[in-house]
């Protein structure tokens, strides 16, 4: 008896290794899905999921009710599971990409706090890359972020936790037993994604293909992958899609999953057409329906030709390009725009900055607060180039800069959309409010974002991005007082020939490299000049030139240098700190103040360098009796007065720097700036 009994819960057993429980799902189209939706995701009435809806910077959500049990809890082994859908990405803008979707396995439905963009509405600055997210994604993305180090502006990839991938290649299939055949994500045409994972091998397998073309063989990844501490015993699976600065709309045609067993095929004609369904059908049955509107909306139209003429008349003379008038509006109009800010009223203006005025506003829809900046702009240069241009300063992500939001452009005016900073710029805590000065604390925060946001423009992004006006003015602060850079990129703008303000010099007086005026051309050290400039700025509550009516009155730098010549650095600082600040970090920034400020190019350390020393991984490099000497020949008072002759020993002086500097800087870890 016993003996049975043990037989039985053996097979049981045995019964219970070889086949865990299975459970599939299959939608040709999603009319009967009830599927957790969130941001822009519908299932529209062709029964398409549409998952993003052509509007820039938002992201969605959409996952199948129930869980899934991913991982046994007893044995602590993981399920295997296969998927396959059908998706399409139709951009904005042709050939101008819009981010990309995943499919995704998570803990919950919802996967609040996340972020679009780059994040694809995964994740956000803090969760990215945590292994308390478990979460396993396959990304189809379309726009290449250095920072994942991805592969390029078009590729498939297996994501743990985090968008770097563990495994990405370029989109593409197999044709042939070993030949790849390239596919562009977003070319509006469906394709087909299978992605399986055979628990048993650890193997994870993605292929891709045309709507119409049978599997290929071979798997465009194949990777091997534990993902046991990755599952958990409940997790959802679903889709997560996002836009950037350019719109675009991502949709699911079809959809089949299965855990622990082959999913069902999709069948390619079961499955919705993105064309209107039998559009005639429709008309009929909404003629009545519509007739009075029509008489009524012909009665308007008739009586405001008068008007429409006129306005037509001057919008033509705007000049809106065929390419822009064919592709439709942009994301934000003049309109909306104009009612955020009361019509770009006196009391919204906020000031004039360095490219243009500034206005605040609130969004009708969303109540999201904006600064709007007006800069004036050639409307005669293409489109295409223009929009691919704001759309790569919009890709440009980082908690230390100022996010752009979106643009319009109207007569010869560009408008930049912005996240609004309640807190204003930092100029005016330095400088101009009595009542309310910053706390050690707070500037050295400050001082290390804006370090990591300007390192971020020089080495995080795909090329070297100049900021080439770093000042005080320029960093504005959000409501928990974290600095962040704005008026990044635009410089390029200008460039390219897009702004009319052509006469404009780049950089302003005291944070300009003395190079510049020599060889008119900025470089990644001529940012770090400026930032010296800045971080002397902070710590002394002092502008980098202060002007009297009899001429210059103070000049920073040699302030600075004066003082620790005389032994008494630290007596530079800001006399509003009091004592309450942090000998060391104030030294730290005071002697790296000066450093950057080198008027010898070479000697200034790269934005690598600087935030190493700002985190104290490395100790400033001391300025050496021939840097102090040049410091002294070159100084920006003497320039100002003219005085920029050198005598023979600075020549000499300065011959000896070019080495002894290039010596000082070399015993830091990383090489000298790109
Ligand atoms: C797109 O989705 C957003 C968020 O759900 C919504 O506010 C907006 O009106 C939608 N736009 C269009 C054109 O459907
Ligand atoms: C980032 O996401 C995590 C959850 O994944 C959340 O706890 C955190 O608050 C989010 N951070 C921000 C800044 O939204
Ligand atoms: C396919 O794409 C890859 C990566 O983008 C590229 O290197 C390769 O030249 C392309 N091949 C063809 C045949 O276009
Ligand atoms: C997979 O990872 C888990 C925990 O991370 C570990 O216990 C297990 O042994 C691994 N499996 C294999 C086959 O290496």
């Amino acid at each position: 008896m016993l003996h049975t009994f043990a037989f039985f819960f053996f097979l049981f057993t045995l019964k219970q290794k070889i086949s865990p429980v299975a459970a599939d799902f299959l939608f040709n189209a999603f009319h009967t899905a009830e599927l957790i939706l969130n941001g822009a995701a519908a299932v529209q009435s062709t029964g398409i999921l549409r998952l993003t809806n052509n509007t820039n910077q938002e992201f969605s959500h959409a996952f199948y009710p129930t869980p899934f049990s991913f991982l046994n809890t007893s044995s602590g082994e993981p399920s295997s599971f296969s998927t396959s859908f059908v998706f399409v990405i139709i951009p904005r803008y042709i050939e101008i990409s819009s981010e990309g979707l995943a499919f995704v396995i998570s803990p919950t439905p919802t996967l609040a706090d996340t972020l679009p963009s780059q994040f694809l509405g995964l994740f956000n600055l803090t969760s990215d890359g945590q292994a308390t997210n478990h979460i396993v994604a396959v990304e189809l993305d379309t726009v290449q972020n250095k920072e994942f180090d991805d592969v390029n502006d078009n590729h498939v990839g297996i994501d743990l936790n985090g968008l770097t991938s563990v495994v990405a290649a370029p989109a593409a299939y197999a044709n042939g037993s070993s030949s790849f055949q390239n596919l562009s994500l977003f070319s509006g045409q469906p394709m087909r994604v299978w992605a399986e994972y055979d628990a048993k091998k650890m193997e994870f397998n993605v292929t891709l293909a045309p709507l119409n073309t049978p599997k290929p063989a071979l798997p465009l990844l194949s990777s091997i992958i534990n993902l046991s501490s990755v599952f958990l015993s409940e997790m959802y699976v679903g889709f997560s899609s996002s836009t950037g600065t350019t719109a675009g709309s991502h949709y699911i045609l079809g959809w089949s999953f299965c855990l622990n067993c082959r999913e069902r095929e999709l069948v390619p004609s079961d499955l919705p057409s993105l064309l209107p369904l039998s559009q005639t059908k429709k008309r009929n049955r909404t003629i009545a329906y519509w007739l009075p509107v029509a008489v009524v909306v012909f009665l308007i139209i008739i009586l405001s030709v008068p008007f429409l003429v006129f306005r037509r008349r001057r919008q033509l003379a705007e000049s809106a390009e065929d390419w822009e008038m064919e592709y439709g509006p942009k994301r934000f109009s003049y309109g909306d725009l104009h009612r955020a800010t009361r019509g770009f009223s006196d009391e919204n203006f906020l000031g004039s900055g360095g490219f243009g005025e500034v206005y605040r506003g609130v969004l009708a829809k969303s109540k999201q607060a904006i600064a709007v900046k007006r800069i004036s702009h050639d409307s005669k240069q293409g489109m295409k180039e223009f929009i691919a241009e704001i759309s790569s300063i919009g890709r440009l992500r980082h908690r230390n800069l100022v996010q752009l939001i979106g643009y319009t452009r109207r007569r010869g005016k560009l408008m930049l959309v912005y996240d609004f900073m309640p807190n204003g710029s930092l100029d005016n805590y330095l400088f101009n409010r009595v009542d309310q000065s910053l706390t050690w604390k707070q500037r050295f925060h400050i001082i290390k974002g804006i370090a990591a946001g300007l390192l971020y423009l020089h080495e995080g992004w795909e090329q070297v991005v100049l900021h080439r006006d770093i000042k005080a003015s320029n960093v504005l602060l959000d409501a928990g007082f974290n600095g962040k850079l704005g008026d990044f990129g635009l410089a390029r703008l200008h460039d390219r020939g897009s702004m009319a303000e052509t006469t404009r010099v780049f950089g302003t007086l005291g944070y300009l490299a003395p190079e510049i005026s020599r060889t008119g051309k900025s470089t990644t050290s001529s940012d770090v000049f400026a930032f010296g400039a800045f971080l002397l700025e902070v710590a002394c509550g002092k502008k980098p030139v202060e002007f009297k009516t009899s001429g210059v009155d103070l000049v920073l730098v040699d302030w600075v240098l004066e003082l620790m010549e005389r032994g008494e650095l630290i007596e530079a600082r800001d006399r509003r700190l009091g004592n309450e600040f942090v000998v060391e970090e104030m030294e730290i920034v005071l002697r790296l103040g000066l450093l950057c400020s080198s008027p010898v190019a070479e000697v200034r350390p790269s934005m690598r360098q600087v935030v190493q020393c700002l985190e104290g991984q490395v100790s400033v490099p001391a300025l050496t009796e021939e840097h102090l000497f040049m410091f002294h020949s070159g100084s920006i008072k003497k320039r100002l007065v003219g005085d920029v002759s050198l005598s023979g020993s600075g020549g000499r002086a300065l011959a000896a720097m070019g080495s002894s500097g290039q010596d000082q800087c070399a015993g830091l870890p990383l090489s000298f700036g790109r």
